[in-house]
């Protein structure tokens, strides 16, 4: 079979796998409070993925984002070399990025990130977390002279 048979709508197939492993993590999402349901997959430089989805809490600023989550889990895992993640929420109509917080986070591990806004319909956006965090604070800014 040729890819394009294997991957329909011209997407590689990595990238769809990514992108309904973050539509089923939003599914898993614990949002009581806000009703606002996130889902974030990682893809890893080995070809893992792994997946995350906001965590609520009764005192609300312990809650953690989904692409927290999903870091937490991959680092655990062993992982801490990362190519792409894709993040999805419920709105349909526009593609939402990562909030301010967790582009620090993924920043913690490279800047070099391909990252896929993704809506409820398995549509996505092409970006870089280069894009989404310009002029970012990163390790190597740790570093004395
Ligand atoms: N949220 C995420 O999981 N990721 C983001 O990047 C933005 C916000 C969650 C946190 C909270 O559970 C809900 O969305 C509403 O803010």
């Amino acid at each position: 079979m040729s890819p394009a048979v294997l991957a329909p709508l011209g997407k590689p197939d990595k990238v769809q796998e990514l992108v309904s492993k973050c539509l089923q993590a939003r599914d898993m999402a614990y949002c009581p409070y806000s009703r606002f349901p996130v889902g974030a997959a990682i893809l890893t430089a080995d070809g893992a993925i792994i997946s995350g989805c906001n965590v609520e809490n009764a005192s609300y600023g312990l809650t953690v984002c989904a692409e927290r989550t999903a870091i937490q889990r991959a680092v655990v895992e062993g992982h801490t070399q990362f190519t792409a993640i894709a993040v999805t929420c419920d709105i349909k109509d526009r593609f939402v990025g990562p909030c301010g917080a967790c582009r620090q986070v993924l920043m913690e591990f490279g800047s070099d990130w391909t990252v896929y806004l993704t809506k409820p319909d398995g549509s996505y956006k092409k970006t870089s977390l280069n894009e989404l965090l310009p002029l970012a604070f990163s390790p190597a800014d740790l570093m004395k002279n």
